[in-house]
């Protein structure tokens, strides 16, 4: 039986960066920048990573064909449509339209091979186990941005009837139906709210959860659930009352656009002193991160779905805490730590969600960044036009968004290694910093 609490942690002993395998032999491409141009120009956001994943595993609720359109064109992505054909759903992309026709798997398997390569995995759990009465999913393990327990995800499914077992690296659950109960997540958890809140669409009864968390990929994913015939109220608010429906129904569904791709090109403007507009975002969405940008000094514009970054040569360093939505977003913690090592003045910046999110830190060093690190908090020591091109490392994900971001603003040359973890959540990146003007080249690199 399972037992609470369940933390997996990465052994530094094997080889696993991130989420993904490196295998000897490999090829991997690097990112080469000549840095220190200045943005212009307009570019277009695309749909969220982060609200596609849990979509897409939604409509394994619902048998027959669900379309989606605005789905990035992402290696997690990839990782999902693996998943969702190995449980029998067929997918067929045309442009950024992503169609998913659900069949009942043969077997309800997730497998460590594909779950290895993304940790959103986990999401298959609750809509399998909700549908089906049954899942067998591998255990996502650590990452390189620190342990990852999934007993958030775990502990409301057995208050909501669910038998489940951890057994050689997989969780077994089975159930009859659900039950509808009260959860109070013991800290906010996306994942969690996202896994329980598909279980608890086919419950019998209401589910009720608090302490749900409020990010608009919640409220992306409730209104793509309510499009399937789920009835469900007050997404976006931090109480999220389900209540169970006997089937639901394949639907269409837009995503809606990335709010960390958006703060990172917003921030590629901003570090380079350029005039950027970022378009097809919700600048609501982002509202942490503009506050922030205009108390450092920079001048934000504001549409309805656009937001722009004037022409800066000075800006003050201010501090900032993660936190989740509506709190400054741990997704956008590395970025914002590279355009203040351009400020005048010493930052702050706290990581509150991850316990080892700072990997990118060293790296900047490396740039001739003067940073300082100590468990949760980096002060950072702001030094404005003092960046140098180097060969760096990619950690993870938004670290690398990260060192792309002090590649553009330093002198001279910047490769940046492993980027893998760019192309499992950033839509071409790199061609669209091109559209901007910024000398961003993807090389195919000699073998790990
Ligand atoms: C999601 C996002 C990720 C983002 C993170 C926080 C996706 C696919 N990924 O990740 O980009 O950085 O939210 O905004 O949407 N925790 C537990 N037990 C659990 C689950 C989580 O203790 O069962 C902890 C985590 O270790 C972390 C915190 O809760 O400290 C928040 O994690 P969570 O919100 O669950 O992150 P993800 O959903 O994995």
């Amino acid at each position: 039986m399972y037992k609470a609490p369940l933390i997996v942690q990465t052994s530094p002993a094997k080889r696993h960066i991130g989420t993904t395998r490196l295998d000897q032999g490999q090829k991997m491409d690097v990112i080469v920048i000549n840095g220190g141009k200045a943005l212009e120009g307009t570019v277009a956001v695309s749909g969220a990573k982060n609200a596609a994943l849990p979509l897409l595993f939604a409509s394994l609720l619902a048998e027959g064909e669900h379309t989606f359109h605005n789905v990035p064109r992402l290696k997690d992505i990839d990782s999902t449509e693996l998943l969702l054909n190995h449980l029998n759903c067929a997918t067929r992309r045309v442009g950024n339209q992503l169609k998913v026709t659900v069949n009942r798997p043969d077997s309800f398997v997730a497998p460590y091979d594909i779950v290895r390569k993304m940790r959103a995995s986990i999401l298959c759990l609750g809509p399998l186990l909700a549908r089906y009465g049954k899942a067998k999913v591998s255990l996502p393990g650590g990452c390189a941005i620190g342990s990852r327990p999934i007993n958030m995800h775990i502990e409301p499914l057995l208050q909501l009837g669910a038998k489940i077992e951890i057994e050689n690296g997989y969780v077994i659950a089975q159930t009859g139906k659900l039950v509808g109960d009260r959860i109070v997540f013991e800290k906010v958890t996306v994942g969690g709210t996202e896994n329980i809140m598909m279980a608890a669409t086919l419950a019998r009864g209401t589910t009720v959860l608090e302490n749900a968390a409020m990010e608009p990929e919640i409220a992306d994913l409730a209104h793509c659930l309510r499009n399937m015939g789920a009835r469900i109220e007050g997404e976006g608010s931090s109480v999220i009352s389900i209540e169970g429906v006997d089937e639901l129904h394949p639907c269409e569904h837009g995503v809606i656009p990335d709010r960390i791709e958006a703060g990172t090109l917003l921030i590629s403007g901003a570090i380079t002193g350029g005039d950027v507009r970022v378009e097809q975002c919700v600048p609501g969405d982002i509202q942490t991160l503009i506050m922030k940008m205009r108390e450092s000094g920079f001048d934000l514009e504001t549409g309805e779905d656009w937001v722009r970054v004037k022409p800066c040569d000075h800006w003050t360093a201010v501090d900032i805490d993660t936190a989740p939505h509506p709190g400054f977003p741990t997704d956008l913690q590395a970025q914002f730590m590279a355009l203040m090592t351009q400020a005048s003045g010493t930052s702050v910046i706290t990581e509150q969600i991850f316990e080892n999110r700072f990997m990118h830190v060293q790296e900047l060093v490396r740039m001739g960044a003067n940073i300082t690190q100590k468990s949760q908090v980096a002060v950072v020591h702001g030094n404005p036009g003092e960046l140098g091109g180097a060969p760096v490392m990619a950690t993870d994900l938004r670290a690398s968004a990260c060192l792309v971001l002090a590649g553009l603003a330093a002198t001279g040359k910047t490769v940046v290694n492993r980027i893998y973890h760019l192309d499992r959540g950033y839509d071409h990146l790199e061609k669209k910093l091109q559209g901007l003007g910024a000398r961003i080249e993807r090389h195919p690199e000699a073998h790990i």
